[in-house]
């Protein structure tokens, strides 16, 4: 049985899933069953089975719960399953949610997005905002807990919505977040992903406030050009998106901030690339998503000429990777000699621990296993990439002359 769980955000995604299902088509061997799930199967639904005659079963994002029936159907009658119904589950019984890692659990809260920014495919292949009722979130996050989760990542496309569809609940995005910090156990929650119109002061303020909250939030801008912002449909100008992170900064200084930046939008011209240049710049994102953009049927930007040269879209691209680097450099070589907290995830290939930070960086140190699921605090002395290296609290800090000799026996 192969299922592939496949995503349409981008055209790459796209092709690379067609690719293999093509491959799969034109092999002699005796085949296994074929199944494609996820966006794609919403967006493509019975084209697919047109395009890849070999493909048994498509099952929409919304029909997990259908797998072994579907399964059943394929087997008994031979013939192809399409279910891609339009309605949300909303009884799914995520507490039977298999995960593999034993350290940090993803939790969805909300599905679907009604934004309909102009490039973006998400809510036609997601559908309306349907929010899952906080009690549910509950009991999965403080059985999670019981079996020893420390991490809970609350999913959905925009979090930051969470409720507004079911106001009689009484109960937004950091009303939940407060429920949630109650449960004793949870060490820390983080969410994905989130707009910026639905950023609150009330979130900001559970930001600074709750043990629990980590102090990383995504905040993803897409653009630097308020022309090009309001072309994509983003709902804000550039100048409300600047006020509302120094708001935020203001209300804590601390907090780390995530983007999401697309590149080479239609007629996008290199001084509205240079605003989103100098924002980042500005703002210095500690994660950051970059792409060219790729554009997408069914979408409004589709309709509009793709007029910018696929070389612009990459040097741009090169140019924000290269100051993201510099700056993610700048913001590790601050970090050497702090203590902080970290949650000891597993070991990397070199069986040294692997853990994180509250804001989502990466840190590896020596030690056994017995701290594998734990929070440590260790002292960081040099950095290699993308990674901080850290050492027991109390070890000294090395010279600089011998930073990139650490960073060069990785
Ligand atoms: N082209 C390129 N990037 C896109 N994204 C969404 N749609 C497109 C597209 N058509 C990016 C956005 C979004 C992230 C998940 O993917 O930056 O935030
Ligand atoms: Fe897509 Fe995010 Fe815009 Fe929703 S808010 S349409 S998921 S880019």
């Amino acid at each position: 049985l192969l299922i592939y769980n496949t995503c349409s955000i981008r055209d790459l995604a796209e092709r690379k899933v067609m690719g293999k299902l093509g491959k799969l088509g034109r092999s002699k061997t005796r085949r296994a069953i074929i199944g494609v799930t996820g966006c794609m199967a919403m967006a493509k639904k019975e084209s697919l089975f047109r395009k890849m005659p070999h493909v048994d079963f498509v099952l929409g994002t919304n029909n997990l719960t259908d797998l072994n029936l579907v399964l059943d159907e394929v087997l008994e009658t031979g013939k192809q399953s399409l279910k891609v119904d339009d309605q949300f589950e909303e009884n799914l019984n995520y507490l039977v949610a298999k995960r593999d890692d034993p350290v940090k659990a993803y939790v969805s809260i909300i599905r679907g997005c009604d934004k309909f920014c102009t490039y973006c495919v998400v809510p036609y292949t997601r559908g309306q905002e349907v929010s899952r009722p906080p009690e549910s979130i509950e009991e999965e996050c403080r059985m999670l807990v019981d079996q020893g989760y420390k991490e809970v990542t609350l999913l959905g496309q925009n979090v930051n919505s969470y409720g507004k569809d079911k106001p009689e609940w009484n109960c937004l995005f950091h009303d939940l977040l407060y429920r949630l910090d109650k449960i004793p156990g949870i060490e820390r929650v983080r969410s994905m992903t989130s707009h910026p119109t639905d950023i609150t002061i009330n979130l900001m303020q559970a930001v600074r406030d709750l043990p629990s909250l980590c102090e990383f939030v995504h905040f993803p801008i897409q653009a630097g050009s308020s022309r090009i912002l309001k072309k994509m449909h983003r709902i804000y100008t550039k100048e409300q998106y600047i006020e509302k992170v120094e708001q935020f900064r203001e209300i804590l200084p601390s907090v780390n901030l995530g983007t999401d930046i697309i590149v080479g939008f239609p007629t996008e011209t290199e001084e509205e690339f240079l605003e989103t240049y100098d924002i980042f710049k500005q703002i210095r994102y500690s994660v950051a998503f970059i792409f060219t953009y790729s554009p997408r049927k069914g979408t409004p930007a589709f309709r509009w000429k793709d007029d910018i040269p696929q070389e612009v879209k990459d040097d741009r691209l090169q140019r924000l990777l290269s100051l993201h680097d510099s700056i993610t450099q700048e913001q590790r070589q601050d970090m050497l000699g702090q203590e902080i907290e970290v949650l000891v995830e597993g070991r990397n290939k070199n069986n040294q621990l692997k853990a994180r930070t509250r804001c989502w960086k990466n840190v590896i140190f020596e030690g056994s296993s017995d701290l594998i699921g734990t929070l440590q605090t260790v002292k960081v002395h040099s950095y290699s990439h993308q990674t901080l290296l850290a050492g027991p609290v109390g070890e000294l800090i090395l010279p600089s002359s011998k930073l990139a000799l650490a960073s060069s026996n990785l």
